[in-house]
């Protein structure tokens, strides 16, 4: 009962590099999203409108989106991130069509990432939804800590559920469910997408999983034969999170692609092209794409 076709979100321009130590310069922003449109993505979340004093590596958000939505290419969107109504403003200022919340089902990591309760951020999305609905801007959910949190440990699947519940009735099309530190295993994925899905159909989630045991292949395919058919990844497999230490990036765009067309699941993607995306940004960070897939596909 695998999906025929899955829809990739290619997070690594916002995870990937809010998370890099050096900042990257907007030229290389802008490049490494054109390359990554022509290698197939069609959704390409390009930037956060966060506080710089929070996220400097995101400072330069504006200029990223103007610049993208300047040359659009056809068919694709770009999404950005916006934490309350002042980075929506900003957003929709630039242009954007899309964006997205983002919550945590961990009240310390809610506090460390953006500084107020689990409570009051959604009261915050709320007027940032509303706005979004008037102006026509559709909004994605993200929650962080589906599978544990690196200040609290385990999190409750019911956790997870109820705030995917309260982001649904916002008005979120989606909810992207976040292993932000890459702890969870099949099995406890598979726990936690039972509760959510009690609540938000399958057809309403995407995974988002961190790689850092090198587990989220393997959670991708068990949310896939759960009937989840959309999936967050970073090329190259860039980025960690600055505050889960010792985090590392999502699953890198090429190992997701390579599992699914591996197993005959459509993505639109070109191998190849993705590859050598990952081997340039790298190399623009001074170093090897941190992927398997990269490294077997740069050898042949
Ligand atoms: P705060 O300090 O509590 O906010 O930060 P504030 O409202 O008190 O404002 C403080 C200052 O920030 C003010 O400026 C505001 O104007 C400014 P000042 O008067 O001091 O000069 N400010 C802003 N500036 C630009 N854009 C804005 C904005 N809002 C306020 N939107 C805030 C609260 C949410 C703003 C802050 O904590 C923040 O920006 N956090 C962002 C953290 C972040 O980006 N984390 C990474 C993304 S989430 C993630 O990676 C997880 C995910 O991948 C899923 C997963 O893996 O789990 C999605
Ligand atoms: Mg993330």
């Amino acid at each position: 009962n695998l999906p025929s076709s899955v829809r990739i979100v290619e997070v690594g321009p916002r995870d990937g590099l809010q998370n890099e130590k050096q900042v990257v310069p907007t030229d290389i922003k802008v490049e490494l999203i054109e390359r990554l449109a022509e290698a197939g993505l069609a959704t390409i979340e390009a930037t956060s409108f966060v506080s710089p004093k929070w996220v400097p590596q995101m400072g330069d958000s504006t200029e990223v989106l103007l610049r993208v939505l300047a040359q659009p290419a056809p068919g694709v969107s770009y999404p950005v991130l916006t934490p309350n109504l002042k980075g929506f403003e900003a957003a929709l200022a630039a242009g954007a069509q899309e964006v997205a919340v983002f919550a945590a089902a961990s009240e310390s990591f809610s506090r460390k990432n953006i500084n107020c309760s689990i409570a009051e951020s959604l009261e915050r999305f709320r007027p940032v939804t509303a706005a979004a609905r008037e102006a026509g801007v559709k909004v994605r959910g993200y929650i962080s800590c589906v599978a544990g949190c690196p200040y609290e440990g385990e999190v409750a699947p019911r956790k997870v559920a109820g705030v995917a519940a309260t982001l649904r009735d916002m008005g979120c099309y989606e909810i992207s469910l976040g292993d932000t530190i890459g702890t969870g295993n099949p099995l406890s994925i598979r726990r936690m997408l039972e509760a959510v899905m009690q609540e938000v159909p399958a057809a309403q989630l995407a995974g988002h999983y961190h790689d850092t045991y090198g587990m989220a292949a393997a959670n991708v395919f068990a949310s896939l034969d759960m009937g989840v058919a959309v999936f967050d990844a970073s090329v190259g497999g860039l980025g960690g999170c600055p505050y889960a230490a010792g985090a590392s990036g999502n699953v890198a765009t090429e190992d997701l692609v390579w599992l699914l067309h591996g197993m005959g699941i459509a993505t639109g993607i070109d191998l190849d092209r993705l590859v050598d995306t990952a081997a340039w940004i790298s190399a623009q960070l001074g170093r090897e794409p941190a992927s398997r897939v990269a490294r077997a596909v740069l050898a042949k």
